[in-house]
């Protein structure tokens, strides 16, 4: 992520009647608001601005400012200018916070960046109160988290040391998300989602209505591996920057994040007149789960491609751009065909097959292809519901042990999970014998393959061989990849256009 460093200049030009107050230097909106903010908080310390010409300039000019969080910076600066605060000091450390009318410093978006570079580049940060467990989490020491610019000025002149805020405690509290024990029958499907959770693939659900596709993919954070220290780190700064870290605790779970199929581009990728991180930032290290795929809007879905790749994001913005993490395991699901009971003779509709082919062909096909794992959910049947209720079902515990033993196997191996294995490294570390590579070469001709389908089932095998705890792949693992057949080669898959 890039953080960029903004430096505010404060020039006091003297022969000015009345006193004039100007912000430049590619400030948007919000930040020439920062001026009436101002002239208020320095009312309510009963100071007012000299006689004089006060320029401000945020540098360097030629990229846009946005936000309230420069506030506390330029009130800095002017308090130095005015000889208040000690400017030597003072420009010893980053500043970031929005002010009250009272002089109140308020909360703000992206603490946890600004202490981590700060800390990097051997700078002190000044942040708002409430924040400074927040600031300490970058490992950083020399924080000033005043509640009022009040308690920084007596710090400063030594009146009121300002202490060391606490570093936040890391609560597991356990969220009600459910177990998957309670999903009954769709074993398979649930074979599908350890093996998602194992090797971080891509993984699409086709199912008639309440087949349980939402129950299941709700669970699937229940079975992934406990965040690591930089996970944490790192997603937590995107939601810092997102102003969604509350109450100084991080995120120390994996994010679930659904999102609406009414969503917006901006939503979705992220944009707008501020540059906010959008949902897939959002479910960095975590799941970006989409219910009723085709219900989307389909250029909103095409977003998705590049970043599936890359792990990342590019917003483009009129001076610059803007680039966030998005290394996300998206998780999708959707019915056969509008009315959701395709292949059902009692209960589809009379339009079957050609509302199914509509409603399938709205999901590119590029976007498919980029989805390893694709599952057919059937309706669950009622005496299946009955006789697993009797018979123990595996916990969500128990299916992450072997999880987490997969997941293990796969960083000493490569580094990273199997989903991103690509190009030299998949023909190194996926390794087929003779009679292996001519059953799958076989198949992969009758099914009419692409060389990324090709390449899909080969990531796959080596997550299922990974998840049996062997390095090397054998003829079942193959055939079991082959069975997550594309849905339009599946069950419910119709012709595609
Ligand atoms: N396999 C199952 N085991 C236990 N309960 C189930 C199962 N499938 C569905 N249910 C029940 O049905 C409800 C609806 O399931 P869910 O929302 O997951 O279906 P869905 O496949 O997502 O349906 P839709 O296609 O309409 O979105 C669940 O809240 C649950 O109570
Ligand atoms: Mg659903």
């Amino acid at each position: 992520m890039d953080i960029t460093e903004i430096d505010v200049q404060i020039q006091l030009s003297a022969g000015f009647a009345k006193p004039e107050f100007n912000i430049i230097g590619l400030a948007d909106r919000a930040v020439k608001e920062s001026a009436e903010r101002i002239r208020n908080a320095l009312g309510a310390l009963n100071l007012s601005l000299p006689s004089k010409r006060l320029t401000v300039n945020l540098s360097p000019a030629d990229i846009e400012k946005t936000g309230s969080h420069f506030d506390l910076p330029i009130l800095c600066g002017i308090l130095c200018a005015m000889d208040i605060l000690p400017t030597e000091e003072v420009s010893r450390y980053v500043i970031i916070g929005e002010i009250g009318l009272d002089g109140a410093i308020c909360r703000t978006g992206g603490v946890l960046p600004a202490s981590v570079w700060a800390n990097s580049k051997g700078y002190g940060i000044i942040c708002p109160g409430v924040q400074g467990g927040e600031a300490r989490w970058a490992g950083h020491t020399n924080i000033l988290a005043p509640n009022h610019v009040l308690e920084l000025i007596n710090h400063f002149r030594g009146t009121q040391i300002l202490p060391l805020p606490k570093t936040i405690e890391i609560t597991n509290t356990e969220d009600k998300i459910g177990d998957l024990a309670e999903v009954h029958g769709q074993e398979s499907a649930k074979r599908a989602l350890e093996i998602a959770a194992a090797g971080g693939h891509a993984m699409l659900m086709i199912g008639p209505p309440g087949s349980g596709k939402t129950m299941l993919a709700s669970r699937l954070p229940t079975i992934m591996p406990e965040m690591t220290p930089d996970e944490i780190l790192e997603t937590s700064i995107i939601y810092s920057i997102a102003g969604k870290l509350n109450n100084q605790s991080l995120i120390t779970k994996r994010p679930f994040r659904s999102v609406h199929h009414t969503a917006s581009s901006v939503a979705l990728a992220g944009g707008g007149s501020d540059a906010k991180p959008g949902e897939i930032s959002l479910a960095h290290n975590g799941v970006l789960f989409l219910d009723e795929l085709p219900e989307f809007n389909r250029t909103t879905l095409e977003i998705l491609r590049q970043p599936m790749e890359s792990g990342k994001i590019v917003i483009s913005r009129a001076k610059r751009n803007a680039t966030y993490p998005a290394h996300f395991q998206l998780i999708a699901a959707m019915n056969p065909c509008p009315c959701g009971h395709l292949g059902n003779a009692a209960l589809s509709c009379s339009r079957a097959p050609r509302c199914a082919e509509a409603y399938q062909n709205k999901i590119s096909g590029p976007l498919l292809d980029r989805i390893d794992l694709h599952v057919d959910v059937d309706a669950v049947n009622p005496w299946e519901m009955k006789i697993k209720n009797e018979s123990p079902i595996e916990t969500s515990a128990q299916i992450r042990e072997r999880v987490v033993a997969a997941r293990n196997r796969q960083i000493v191996r490569q580094g990273y999970v199997n989903a991103l294995l690509d190009g030299a490294d998949l023909d190194k570390y996926v390794v087929l014998n003779d009679e292996l590579t001519t059953f799958l070469n076989t198949a992969a001709e009758k099914m009419g393959m692409s060389a990324r389908g090709y390449n899909r089932i080969k990531r796959i095998a080596r997550t299922i061989a990974d998840l049996r705890g062997s390095g090397e792949i054998i003829m079942s693992d193959i055939a079991e990849a082959l069975s997550y057949r594309p849905i339009n080669r599946g069950k419910y898959g119709v012709k595609r256009q």
